[in-house]
């Protein structure tokens, strides 16, 4: 064991080579497959993107075509999995039951996860996915809120039909709003991929142990749940939140978090690999000023949440971490505006990395390097040997 190097956390081991997205955390780059994420976030749909990370190019019109009819023809759920959402109890997590649904594809689609040409871009498989991730997102919503699920409809953009199946209400249709569909569809390309992160890693070590797609992509779900990861984007929330019913004082969560005996972080800040602000929370944070501004809409939190940023930003410990926002910290302020409740944030977060979660599994199987079971070592620290006590000696 004296050969092998410990790397807690991995911030120095590289588990594989990929040509999906380049990032640069000394400069804030990121593209997907070359291309800045700020044009695509400004010029592509959602699913131009998802094709882009799957197939390393941007679809032509008629690719684009093909593409979202898939979209359409795969986005109802088998009928028999509808009774699964009856069965949760009724606050469970919509993230336990992504997660859950996502893995039961794997049984209701059984040919599927054994696709023929399982890493090829777009598949039956993966449009089948991409599409069904949606209708389970939104199915989940409809269950929490106790209200009948509301079914795809064919005539619409990917973005559009989820907010058709969350907010249309037999009593009080819902009319689509433009605005709200292009906000949703630029959240979801800068979630599209991140490289190496904990679900992306995640997906293609359980990959890497011949398990096919949907449970792969369950296991990420799982792991973007945790507050350190995707749920950062509702704990943002639930932080300004308590900053505002607290009288904003600022002074005592900026304390908090610099407290070394404490365990308060500023959720929203901070990255392991960005050590200059991250490209994405510049767009998003722009976003939310032409999105409310459209909408009408003056939202207290975003003050807040622009108050608690300078605050930081001149503060000395947050300066000399490089802390600075995160994706996740401008994000809720536009899901809110939209009319997303934040149980349902870290599920957006989702929605939008799956097409990297695929990408990296189809790549890691291509790859005969990466493909082999990912398998790290340890640092063995307790006794090494001792002779064995019997029972009536303990
Ligand atoms: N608030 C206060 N202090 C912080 C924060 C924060 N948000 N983030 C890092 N620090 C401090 C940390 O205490 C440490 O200080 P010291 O050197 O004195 O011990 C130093 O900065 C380095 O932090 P670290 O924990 O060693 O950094 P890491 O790379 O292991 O963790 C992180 C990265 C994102 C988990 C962390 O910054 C964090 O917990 N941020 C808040 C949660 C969050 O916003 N997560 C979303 C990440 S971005 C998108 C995503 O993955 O979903």
């Amino acid at each position: 064991t004296g050969l092998i190097t410990l790397d807690s956390g991995f911030m120095n081991t590289g588990s594989c080579q990929s040509q999906i997205t380049y990032l640069d955390g000394e400069q804030g780059i990121l593209r997907y497959r070359g291309y800045d994420i700020a044009d695509l976030a400004a010029r592509c749909q959602f699913i131009e993107v998802a094709y882009l990370l799957l197939n390393g190019e941007l679809p032509n019109a008629e690719e684009l075509l093909q593409f979202r009819n898939d979209m359409t023809r795969y986005a109802l759920l088998h009928e028999d999995m509808i009774h699964f959402f009856d069965h949760f109890p009724p606050n469970a997590s919509p993230m336990s039951i992504l997660s859950t649904m996502v893995g039961t594809l794997h049984d209701f689609y059984p040919e599927m996860d054994l696709d023929e040409d399982p890493y090829g871009g777009i598949t039956t498989t993966t449009a089948r996915l991409l599409s069904k991730i949606r209708t389970i997102a939104a199915f989940s919503y409809k269950k929490n809120m106790g209200q009948p699920l509301v079914y795809p409809r064919a005539d619409l953009s990917y973005c559009a039909n989820f907010l058709h199946m969350i907010f249309d209400r037999p009593n009080i249709p819902y009319e689509i709003d433009p605005v709200m569909v292009s906000a949703l569809n630029k959240l979801l390309i800068l979630h599209a991929d991140h490289e190496q992160n904990c679900s992306t890693s995640t997906v293609r070590l359980v990959g890497s142990s011949g398990v096919r797609l949907y449970p792969s992509i369950s296991a990420g779900i799982s792991a973007l749940w945790g507050p350190l990861h995707g749920g950062a984007n509702a704990a943002v929330m639930r932080m300004l939140e308590k900053i505002e019913a607290d009288g904003r004082n600022y002074d005592k969560y900026l304390e908090m978090a610099k407290d070394p005996e404490g365990s308060f972080r500023l959720s929203g800040f901070g990255h392991r690999v960005y050590k200059t602000y991250d490209p994405r929370a510049a767009i998003i944070k722009q976003a939310c000023h032409d999105v409310l501004g459209s909408l009408k809409i003056a939202d207290p939190l975003l003050e807040v949440a622009l108050e608690l940023e300078a605050r930081v930003s001149g503060d000395d410990y947050f300066r000399e971490r490089n802390l600075y926002p995160n994706v996740d910290f401008y994000s809720g302020i536009i899901y809110r505006a939209i009319g997303i409740p934040t149980n349902m944030f870290t599920v957006m977060f989702a929605l939008g990395r799956l097409p990297g979660w695929i990408a990296h599994w189809q790549e890691m199987n291509l790859d005969k390097d990466s493909s082999r079971i990912g398998r790290p070592r340890q640092v063995y620290t307790g006794i090494v040997s001792r002779p064995f006590t019997e029972l009536e000696e303990r």
